[in-house]
């Protein structure tokens, strides 16, 4: 991959079309944005204040923000989208006042940001899916390499299930750009690029809660959604929420939570 996003998730991540699904989210996110979801995760990655946490796939900067603001360390938010960097940069003093918290627009594949041995902690939200095959390696090992001894990895991504994936759902997610593996796959290919206490789990029950938390907000069309989603962008999107649904209740698509160390 360039250093620049292929043409399907810069469209996705562009301005426009991510505020659309941050109405669906939250504020700041482009995935399950719960304050009990966060905890948990920030619960696992074995935060101090002061560690310096290089958050992949930063996005509008949600976690950059609670992070750094709840737990007093230093964030770098690295996103391959300029829109999703300049869009959360416009939002830093409001919505983390003096939080250490820099922005960086750069592909995870060659920034100077993942940098060897700089790193506390690596957090990324719902980004490793975007990696083909052949990135995925390349990637895992410069994160490895960019923390220190004993630093902790924190990942949420969307994988494959146990059950037989149907034809519409594979064919669905190389169209949103996404090349998935199992859980096992997963674990298999951290291990293989140097991590060591590889554990994942499957939290699917929280993308389905923000999924159903998504098309309520649909249903509801409060005054953000009148102003923001023409009735093609509503039902666009209603129709995209729905079958992700549908996916995450069949056994398909999983939501896991995966932490590991150097
Ligand atoms: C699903 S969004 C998640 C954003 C944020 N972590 C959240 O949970 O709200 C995935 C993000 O990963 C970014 N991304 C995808 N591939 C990337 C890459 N190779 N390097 C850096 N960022 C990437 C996208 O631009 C997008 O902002």
């Amino acid at each position: 991959m360039p250093d620049a996003l292929p043409a399907t998730l810069a469209h996705r991540y562009s301005r426009e079309v991510a505020l659309r699904h941050e109405l669906l989210y939250g504020r700041g996110y482009q995935g399950p944005a719960e304050p009990e979801v966060f905890d948990a995760l920030a619960a696992r990655a074995g935060l101090r204040a002061g560690a310096e946490v290089l958050d992949v796939g930063s996005g509008l900067g949600g976690d950059a923000f609670r992070l750094a603001t709840r737990f007093g360390v230093r964030v770098v938010g690295l996103d391959a989208s300029s829109d999703m960097t300049d869009l959360a940069r416009e939002r830093r003093e409001v919505d983390a006042p003096g939080a250490d918290v820099e922005l960086v627009c750069g592909n995870v594949l060659t920034s100077d940001v993942v940098r060897p041995g700089a790193f506390d902690v690596v957090w990324t939200r719902d980004a490793g899916a975007f990696l083909t095959h052949e990135e995925k390696p390349v990637a895992w090992r410069r994160l490895h390499d960019a923390l220190r001894p004993g630093g902790t990895v924190l990942v949420t991504d969307y994988c494959l299930g146990t059950s037989a994936a149907s034809a519409e759902f594979g064919q669905r997610m190389l169209a949103w750009g996404q090349h998935m593996l199992t859980l096992d796959a997963y674990a298999d290919l951290l291990t293989s690029c140097g991590f060591t206490d590889v554990v994942t789990e499957d939290r699917t029950a929280d993308l389905v809660a923000s999924q159903e938390h998504g098309l309520r907000v649909l249903e509801e069309r409060g005054d953000d959604v009148r102003a923001l989603l023409s009735p093609e962008e509503h039902a666009d999107l209603t129709q995209r929420w729905r079958t992700k649904l549908t996916h995450s209740t069949s056994g398909e698509l999983v939501w896991m939570v995966l932490t590991a160390r150097r």
